[in-house]
């Protein structure tokens, strides 16, 4: 039976929720599951707006009938051809055989590329271009990048809605309320919504940049992302964030101590330093054991805080390899511009402080905080008394 809620006037919500995938784009844990959103829009023409994964295809497809009511499907608008979004384009294809399917140049490429049925027929929008279908009138704007390069996004300039595509998505599946101002957004949906940020689009902050600079012009009432509730109230709250994500810029003042650790003594270390970071007044602190932690959260978690601290063994001659594979995480998404300390461990050839600071000071707009600590093996009294004196010198900058 199809389950749907109206946005706004004539505009539906036809996609659904998945509790079930462990793991979105294979890649990342969504224990809270996610929402793969369509919306159709009923006017002088019906339009309907992406289609959703296979996970929820078939009460996506009693939605989009429900909605109709027995009208025939005249339009369907795909903004992003990842699969999460045009998996069930086949099956609406199928059903509705006369649709017109609006595209830009990239995606009807795509759309050949990922499809072996016959297309219906294509209308092709530039940049800014704008589509009538009846009383309302929409702006189709490009957002190469976000996330991907075919990506658009588009207004309807009617009603104030913008389709936003993965753009102020967010993981999490919904339960029953569709809005944002319906649920605590920010205690519910924040830490998704930035891991999601960071790991999905995150390393296109320029790109995002440029797409926020075109919708500042435009006067969006209601946000229908492809992901997580609709905005239609202060929706200038999560756009502050965006742009703090996508400038690269800290959301917190707070240090992040990531350590990797094997029989936990470069984990007692951390410890050490978080707890003398506390008795210097720097309460804002965070510690994550690499090896324990997914990457998806250590990599949202370091674009949030404004000071960060690495802490690794010695490991083959190199970095142990949790954090290895997290400082590659940080480099493929274009990390940069924190305040970085180090603290290394070795038994006997200490590196990993030496190899850490070549990886992250590469990166664009990095500054080292205090003097890195080494610790043979395990902390004795001297390590001890460095690890204070780091934590002084970090809360110091800190309050700068
Ligand atoms: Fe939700 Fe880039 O797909």
């Amino acid at each position: 039976m199809k389950n749907t809620i109206k946005i706004t006037d004539g505009l539906y919500y036809v996609g659904g929720n998945d509790r079930r995938i462990p793991l979105f784009e294979s890649a990342y844990p969504v224990p809270r599951g996610v929402t793969y959103n369509s919306y159709l829009l009923l006017d002088e023409k019906t339009v309907l707006f992406d289609t959703v994964d296979r996970a929820v295809s078939d009460e996506f497809f009693e939605n989009v009938a429900g909605v109709l009511g027995g009208r025939p499907l005249d339009y369907l608008v795909l903004h992003h051809m990842e699969p999460d979004h045009s998996a069930s384009f086949e099956g609406i294809v199928s059903r509705y055989p006369n649709v017109k399917v609006v595209v830009n140049q990239k995606i009807g490429t795509m759309l050949k590329n990922y499809f072996s049925c016959p297309l219906p027929e294509l209308v092709t929008v530039k940049d800014g271009e704008t589509l009538c279908f009846g009383k309302h009138s929409f702006r189709f704007v490009f957002a190469p990048m976000v996330h991907w390069p075919e990506v658009m996004m588009s207004f309807d300039e009617t009603a104030g809605t913008l389709f936003s595509a993965d753009a102020f998505g967010t993981f999490g599946a919904l339960s029953g309320s569709i809005f944002a101002d319906e649920v605590d957004f920010e205690k519910e949906f924040l830490d998704d919504a930035r891991r999601y940020y960071f790991n999905i689009v995150g390393k296109y902050g320029v790109q995002v940049q440029n797409v926020l600079k075109k919708a500042a012009g435009l006067p969006v009432k209601t946000v229908c992302p492809l992901h997580g509730p609709v905005w239609r109230k202060d929706f200038g709250w999560y756009l502050n964030k965006y742009d703090i994500w996508s400038k690269y810029e800290p959301e917190e003042k707070g240090v992040a101590v990531f350590y990797a650790t094997i029989y936990g003594h470069t984990k007692n270390a951390a410890e050490i330093l978080g707890a003398a970071l506390a008795e210097n007044g720097v309460t804002n602190v965070k510690l994550y054991d690499t090896s324990f932690t997914h990457y998806s959260v250590l990599l949202a978690e370091a674009f949030r805080y404004s000071h960060i601290v690495f802490a690794s063994p010695t490991y083959n001659n190199g970095i142990f390899s949790s954090m290895e594979h997290f400082l590659s995480e940080l480099n493929a998404h274009n990390y940069q511009n924190r305040a970085v300390s180090f603290i290394e461990n070795g038994s006997w050839a200490p590196q990993a402080g030496k190899l850490m600071r070549e990886k992250i000071t590469a990166l664009k707009g990095m500054r080292e905080v205090g003097t890195g600590v080494t610790v043979l093996s395990s902390v004795k009294e001297d390590v001890r008394e460095n690890l204070i004196g780091l934590a002084k010198e970090i809360a110091n900058d800190f309050r700068k």
